[in-house]
This record gives structure tokens, C-alpha cells and sequence, in this order.
């Protein structure tokens, strides 16, 4: 079935619904073994942070929380896959509704709150995974847990995934947790990722294993808070950083009846402002880290902007849901072979 046809359908449901219902099909036809006759999509092989992408184009955390879905997800074709955010216990997340449709706009607006059903759980669906592609994992602190105390949840959090993990990511930018977009400043930044890097070399020493530890930002930042931001992902050698989480501005989506509900925005609105975090970074990271950009990206032309922002690498939420696969293929088409 083509997806125009699919999401004719699944677009009459509540975006929540639609989600659950397209992800459990999905996972069905590759039981059914169908997914073997999806689109291959062409290898485009990078090496970023010591590890090879077949391809750059990834898909974004949030689609996958509790990991349940990877091995259909990869037939997609997807260079890698970023699971999560997950946080230490399982959490239920916002009330419903909490996940909003702007049709006209290409865009999404989520507060849903991290609902995942904890390490654990996400551990064993790891175990059962057959995917031996390049795994993020996202993680995060559950929601009653005070900002003085996140520390110790992202540290739970990193030594339950780790040994599951090609990459670590450390989102402190998702908008719909009072207060998490506060570790991105500041004393409470360097501690964190000071802990974190210190677990990283823990985990190097016993295991003999280097997993990249990398940032996830907002693209709600100043110039200046940029700046300190990139001071310190230098300072403490991050190995990565993702730009951008959802945005809290409504520009651009001023007209739609969903316009004040809370939440962060992704989608097409997104573009401009994630890809000028994106062109800063690259300037203020000197080249010494690579950037991941993620944020609005729904052709291959965006994919190619994004590029000469200064990305190496590419992740899609919104553009997927509105575009259908058939956007990695495409994208996959159009991104030169890297020099
Ligand atoms: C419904 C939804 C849930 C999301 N959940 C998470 C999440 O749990 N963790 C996270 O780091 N980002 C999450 N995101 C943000 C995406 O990973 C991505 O950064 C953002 O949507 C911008 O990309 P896009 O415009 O391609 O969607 C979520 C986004 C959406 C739309």
C-alpha cells in the first residue's frame, strides 16, 4: 500500500492512536518477513565518532521510547536508529491529549512528557533485538525527580544502557520536563557531562568499549548561551551533539487552532531555526565536534542544507510522519558521497 493511502487512513485517527497503530503494523509486516521487499536504500558509508554509518540518515529519538520496534524500523533503511528518551522508571507521562496535528504546516506539537516504560523494560526489548546497526540511546530523568538529583538519574539511567549502546545521548533539551532545559547552562551542564564522560572512561577501562557520549539541545538559545554551551561541550570533550529538540516558538504556525497548546514544535516550522543553531555550532565547535542535525527535515534538499550548515550526520521525526519512507530513500538519493 502506498503511504499516501496509509496516511489518508491513519490521519483520521488521534495522533496518538495513528502512532501506536502504524508502528505495530510496521513491526508486523516484518514478522510476516514483507519488509524484506521495501526499497534498499544506497550505502553512503561515514565514519563519525569512530563509528560507520551506512548511511547518514537516522531516525530521531522520541519514535521508538521503549526500543519496540527497531528491527522493523531498520528495514526502513535508516543509517541508525536512536531510541528513548528513557529515564530510570517508568513514567506515564503528560495527560491526554498531548500530541497535536498542524496539517497546513507539516508540523507536530508534543508534550507528551517522556512516558516510557523505564530502563528495564527498554533493556529487555534490546536483549530480544536482532539489529546489529548503530544504536543511540536517549536518555533523560524521570519527572519527580527534583533538578538537584538529575545527576543521579542520568547516571542510573547511562549504566543500565550503556552496554546496549553504540552512541549515549543526553537529552536536557526536551521542553515538556520543568526544568531540564536548565542543565543546559552553566555549572549544572559541566557537572553533568563532567559525571557522565567520567562514567564513559569507567565503562572504556572495564569493558573495552568507546561509546560516544553526545548532547541534545534546543533550539531556543541565545547567541550568548550558545556560546557558554559550546565552551563546555569543548572543555569536557563530548564526543557529539544533536541539534535540535522541538521549539517553543510558534512562528509560522500562528494561524493554527492548535497554535497555544504547550508543547514543543517540530516539523517544517522547525527548519530555519534548528539549522541556524546548526551553522553557529559549527563555528563555535571549531570542527572538533560533530554535529547532528535534526529539526524540520522533510526533502533532500533540506537534507543537503543541513549538510552545508555544518552536519555530518541527519535525524527525521515529523518529516517520516508526513512523508512516508519513501523521504530516506530520496534523501539517501540526493546527499553526495562524503569527501
Ligand atoms: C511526538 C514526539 C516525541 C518526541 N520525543 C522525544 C524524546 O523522547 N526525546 C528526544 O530527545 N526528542 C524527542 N522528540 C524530538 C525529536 O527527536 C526531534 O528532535 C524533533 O522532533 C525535531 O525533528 P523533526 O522536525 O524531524 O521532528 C520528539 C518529537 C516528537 C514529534
Amino acid at each position: 500500500m502506498c503511504y499516501s493511502l496509509l496516511k489518508k487512513i491513519v490521519f483520521q485517527l488521534n495522533p496518538e492512536t495513528a502512532h501506536g497503530v502504524t508502528l505495530r503494523g510496521l513491526r508486523l509486516m516484518h514478522q510476516l518477513g514483507l519488509t524484506r521487499f521495501f526499497p534498499k536504500i544506497k550505502a553512503a558509508p561515514r565514519e563519525i565518532m569512530g563509528l560507520i554509518f551506512p548511511n547518514p540518515i537516522g531516525l530521531a529519538a522520541g519514535l521508538d521510547k521503549n526500543g519496540e520496534y527497531i528491527d522493523a524500523l531498520a528495514a526502513l533503511g535508516f543509517g541508525f536508529i536512536e531510541v528513548g528518551t528513557v529515564t530510570p522508571k517508568p513514567q506515564d507521562g503528560n495527560p491526554r491529549p498531548r500530541l497535536f496535528r498542524l496539517l497546513e504546516q507539516e508540523a507536530l506539537i508534543n508534550r507528551l512528557g517522556f512516558n516510557n516504560k523505564g530502563c528495564d523494560a527498554l533493556v529487555e526489548n534490546l536483549k530480544r533485538t536482532k539489529y546489529k546497526g548503530i544504536l543511540g540511546i536517549n536518555i533523560g530523568k524521570n519527572k519527580t525527580t527534583p533538578l538537584e538529583n538529575a545527576i543521579e538519574d542520568y547516571l542510573t539511567a547511562y549504566r543500565a544502557v550503556v552496554p546496549y549502546a553504540s552512541y549515549i545521548t543526553v537529552n536536557i533539551s526536551s521542553p515538556n520536563t520543568e526544568g531540564l532545559r536548565d542543565l543546559q547552562h552553566g555549572e549544572l551542564l559541566r557537572s553533568l557531562l563532567c559525571t557522565l564522560k567520567q562514567e564513559q572512561a569507567q565503562f572504556m577501562a572495564t569493558q573495552k568499549k568507546h561509546v560516544p557520549l553526545v548532547v541534545k539541545i534546543a533550539p531556543d538559545l541565545t547567541e550568548s548561551e550558545l556560546q557558554n554551551i559550546a565552551e563546555i561541550l569543548l572543555a569536557e570533550k563530548v564526543d557529539g551533539v544533536i541539534a535540535t529538540n522541538t521549539t517553543l516558538s510558534r512562528v509560522g504556525v500562528e494561524n493554527s487552532p492548535y497554535a497555544k497548546e504547550a508543547g514543543g514544535l517540530s516539523g517544517k516550522p522547525l527548519f530555519e531555526g534548528s539549522t541556524q543553531i546548526v551553522k553557529q555550532l559549527k563555528v563555535l565547535l571549531q570542527n572538533r565536534i560533530p554535529i547532528i542535525a535534526v529539526g524540520g527535515i522533510s526533502t533532500g534538499q533540506d537534507a543537503n542544507e543541513k549538510l552545508a550548515a555544518g552536519a555530518s550526520l541527519l535525524q527525521v521525526y515529523t518529516g517520516l510522519i508526513y512523508q512516508g519512507p519513501a523521504l530516506i530513500k530520496h534523501m539517501a538519493s540526493v546527499i553526495p558521497a562524503q569527501e
